[in-house]
C-alpha cells in the first residue's frame, strides 16, 4: 500500500523572511569569494526568494533594481551543490524574473561555465565583459612606454582639483553615458553626479582642446588607484585615451586599477590603450549578461 505523506515532491519556493537570514547567509558561505560578494549585495539590496526542500533551504534567488541603471534589474541565482541539475534554480530565476519582467544584468565570474551555460540556457546572451586591469607605473617597462606616448597638439593636460569644476563632472557623466550604451544610465543632474564623485577622488586630469574638455580621467583613493573613469567624451579616441592612460602613469604612487568594460557599446577605446601598455595583467574578468 502506498503511503501518503505532506512531504512535497519538488521544492517549495516563497519570499525570503528575516528568520531565514542565517540559513541563506550559511548558503551563501558556501561559495566562492566573488559569489559570495554579488550575493551578500544582493540580499541587502533585493527582493529574495527561497527554495526549500524538506525544510531546508537549498536555493536563493534575488532581483535588486538600481537608480543609476534603471532598464535593467540585476538578478542573482545560487543553489546549494548537493541540489543541482534538479531545475531548483530554473525554477528560482522564473519567479525572480517575475517580480518586474524588467530585462536583467547578471554578473558571473568569465571562469564559471557552469553558471554562464545555465544564464545562457534561460536567454540571457553577454553584454560585456567587465575587467579589472592592473598597470603598475613603478615598472620601468611602463614608466618607458608613458614618457614616449606621443602628445596631441594642441591638447592641454590640466590636473584636477576638489571641488571638481561643472565642466569636468559633465565631461565625466557624458563618458559613463558613452560607455554605458549597453545598460543606459538614467538622467543624471550635476548635483547628483557631484556626489558620487568627490568624495575620494585621488588624483586626475583633464584634456582639453581648443577651450572644450576633449578627455578625463579620475582615479580613487585605494591601497591601488582604481580608475573608474579615464576616456574621450567622444567615441573612438583611442590616441587620446593612450595619453590618459600615460598621464596617470605618470603621476601615480603606486599600481593602477582600471576598470574597463569590453563589448558592444562600452569603452573599447581604453581597452584598446591599456593593451598597448607592458605588463598590464587582468585580475579578474566578469561577463555581464542579460537578455537583448
Ligand atoms: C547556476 C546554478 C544557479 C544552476 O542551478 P541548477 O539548479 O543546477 O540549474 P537547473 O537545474 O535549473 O539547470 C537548468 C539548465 O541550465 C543549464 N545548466 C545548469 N548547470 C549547468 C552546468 N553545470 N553545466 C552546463 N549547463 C548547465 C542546463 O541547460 C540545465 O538544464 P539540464 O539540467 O536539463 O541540462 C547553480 O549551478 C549555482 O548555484 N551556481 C553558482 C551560481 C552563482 O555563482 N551565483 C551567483 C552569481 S549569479
Amino acid at each position: 500500500m502506498t503511503r501518503i505523506t505532506n512531504r512535497p515532491l519538488g521544492p517549495v519556493y516563497r519570499d525570503g523572511a528575516p528568520a531565514d537570514a542565517a540559513a541563506v547567509a550559511n548558503l551563501v558561505g558556501r561559495a566562492s569569494r566573488e559569489q559570495r560578494h554579488l550575493n551578500e549585495w544582493m540580499i541587502a539590496q533585493g527582493h529574495v526568494v527561497v527554495a526549500v526542500w524538506n525544510d531546508d533551504i537549498v536555493g536563493v534567488g534575488a532581483s535588486a533594481t538600481n537608480s543609476v541603471h534603471p532598464a535593467r534589474v540585476t538578478r542573482a541565482v545560487l543553489v546549494a551543490e548537493e541540489h543541482r541539475r534538479s531545475g531548483i534554480g530554473s525554477g528560482l530565476l522564473a519567479r525572480v524574473r517575475d517580480l518586474d519582467n524588467l530585462p536583467s544584468r547578471v554578473r558571473v565570474p568569465a571562469e564559471d561555465a557552469a553558471t554562464v551555460a545555465f544564464f545562457r540556457r534561460h536567454g540571457l546572451a553577454t553584454l560585456v565583459a567587465s575587467r579589472l586591469i592592473v598597470v603598475d607605473p613603478r615598472r620601468h617597462s611602463v614608466a618607458r612606454w608613458a614618457e614616449n606616448v606621443s602628445p596631441i597638439a594642441g591638447l592641454e593636460l590640466t590636473p584636477v582639483v576638489v571641488p571638481l569644476a561643472d565642466e569636468v563632472v559633465s565631461s565625466v557623466v557624458a563618458l559613463y553615458e558613452r560607455t554605458h550604451r549597453w545598460d543606459p544610465p538614467a538622467p543624471l543632474s550635476l548635483a547628483d553626479a557631484r556626489r558620487y564623485l568627490t568624495d575620494d577622488v585621488c588624483f586626475g586630469v583633464t584634456a582639453m582642446h581648443g577651450g572644450d574638455v576633449r578627455g578625463v580621467a579620475l582615479a580613487h583613493h585605494a591601497d591601488v588607484h582604481e580608475v573608474a573613469f579615464a576616456g574621450g567624451v567622444a567615441e573612438g579616441d583611442a590616441l587620446l585615451s593612450q595619453v590618459l592612460v600615460a598621464w596617470l602613469c605618470a603621476h601615480a604612487e603606486g599600481a593602477l586599477e582600471f576598470e574597463v568594460d569590453e563589448g558592444e557599446g562600452a569603452s573599447d577605446d581604453l581597452m584598446g590603450a591599456l593593451r598597448a601598455v607592458p605588463e598590464a595583467t587582468i585580475k579578474s574578468s566578469v561577463l555581464i549578461l542579460g537578455e537583448r
